[in-house]
């Protein structure tokens, strides 16, 4: 007998949320049933294609009896007090990275679920790309020995969208800044190793925004009890780019390269093993060409139909994970939600505490212009 779907809405129906909700009308185990956002006309246009009631008031949501699960896909600033409503209405929640801008909201949130006994589910898509996900499972079943370091870097040349002004991804106080909005590898650094109990950060050469490429290098060092480190490096300027991300323990090493699309195992210094990011070939070699080109933030005024086919496969990966915490409870996506922005967050405040008082303003700039 197959199980009926489980009833979703969607909150924030711009570029990531219809990529998110596309997919989900595409999903056996998914319904769409309401679609909210603030523009009404977004709702009903993505509500149109995916199904579902379009809605502007997140109290519908609320108040909703069918709807099990929401997917919050808004600028970053509200996903703190959407969440928390949606929570206490008894809704599980999966929602965009990052979970918040604030390390107050994001303990509160994770104590909400709790209470609430809902799941909170963040979108930390990376975990569930396939080669990515073995790569945890090996190293979290002991075959790379005990873990030693963990590195993470994403360092490219970001442009500002064209014609993009008044835009929340522009402006630090809606996004939380680049070293937020941007946290994927923070993250896996966190999957792989637990909370950091110490953080330490410089950041340096910001530029103004509107130059065509903006803004800020972070290098972020972590600790963790166990004696692990780790290593996370973030750039929107660098020409010489950089995407991957790195787990080595006393017995063998992993590295991700997302520039290639590979994974490969290492052992003494010889590739022992090495796999792909994706199982699908397509996906693989849509991955290698988005790494190769121009990086820009995606904009609301783009088509869901520019997302490139390496995030649509991602996304079906992401949706299959949340399906299984749902169905099975189990899944790679409830894990350790709040680590990497308290980390993140961590890393701004060293960064602001260290830097001296012309260069403390310039970074809190650089944390933000994305
Ligand atoms: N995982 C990823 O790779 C990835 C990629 C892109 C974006 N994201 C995340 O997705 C989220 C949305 O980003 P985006 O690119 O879709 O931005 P976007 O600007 O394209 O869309 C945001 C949408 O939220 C709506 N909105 C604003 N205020 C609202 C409110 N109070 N209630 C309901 N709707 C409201 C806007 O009208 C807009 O339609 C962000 O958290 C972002 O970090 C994740």
């Amino acid at each position: 007998m197959t199980a009926r779907p489980l009833r979703i809405a969607v909150i924030g129906a711009g570029f990531f949320g219809s990529t998110l909700a596309r997919a989900a009308a595409d999903h056996a185990a998914l319904e769409v049933v309401l679609v909210c956002d603030r523009d009404g006309e977004a709702a009903a246009r993505l509500a149109k294609d995916v199904g579902g009631t379009p809605t502007t008031d997140l109290a519908e949501v609320e108040r909703s009896a069918e709807v099990e699960l929401a997917m919050v896909a808004t600028p970053n600033h509200l996903h703190a007090e959407q969440v928390m409503r949606l929570l206490q209405a008894g809704k599980h929640v999966f929602v965009e990275k990052p979970l918040t801008i604030d390390a107050e909201d994001a303990r509160a949130m994770v104590v909400t679920a709790a209470e609430h006994q809902r799941l909170l589910l963040v979108g930390h898509v990376l975990r569930t790309l396939p080669g990515v996900k073995r790569a945890h499972a090996m190293a979290s079943s002991g075959q790379l020995g005990q873990l030693l370091e963990a590195y993470g870097v994403r360092s490219r040349v970001v442009h500002v969208p064209d014609g993009v002004t008044d835009w929340w991804k522009l402006d630090s106080a809606r996004s939380g800044g680049e070293m937020l909005h941007e946290l994927h590898e923070l993250d896996l650094i966190c999957w792989f190793l637990g909370e950091p109990d110490r953080v330490e950060a410089v950041a340096g050469a910001p530029l103004p925004l509107g130059t065509g490429s903006a803004d800020t290098v972070h290098l972020t060092t972590l600790g963790f009890r166990s004696g692990a480190v780790g290593h996370h490096e973030l750039s929107t300027s660098a020409h010489a780019s950089a995407w991957g991300f790195r787990i080595g323990g006393t017995e063998a090493a992993i590295e991700v390269d997302f520039k290639t699309s590979r994974v490969r195992r290492f052992e003494d210094g010889r590739v022992t093993d090495s796999w792909d990011v994706f199982d699908a070939t397509a996906a693989n070699e849509s991955l290698r060409e988005s790494a190769e080109k121009r990086q820009a933030y995606h904009s609301h005024n783009d088509a869901a139909a520019t997302t490139p086919l390496w995030m649509a496969t991602a996304v079906r990966h992401e949706l299959d994970e949340v399906v299984s915490h749902l169905r099975e409870g189990a899944g790679v996506l409830a894990d350790l939600p709040a680590a990497a922005v308290l980390a993140g967050l961590a890393a701004l405040d060293r960064v602001r505490s260290t830097a001296g008082p012309a260069q403390a303003d310039a970074t809190v700039d650089a944390g933000g212009g994305r």
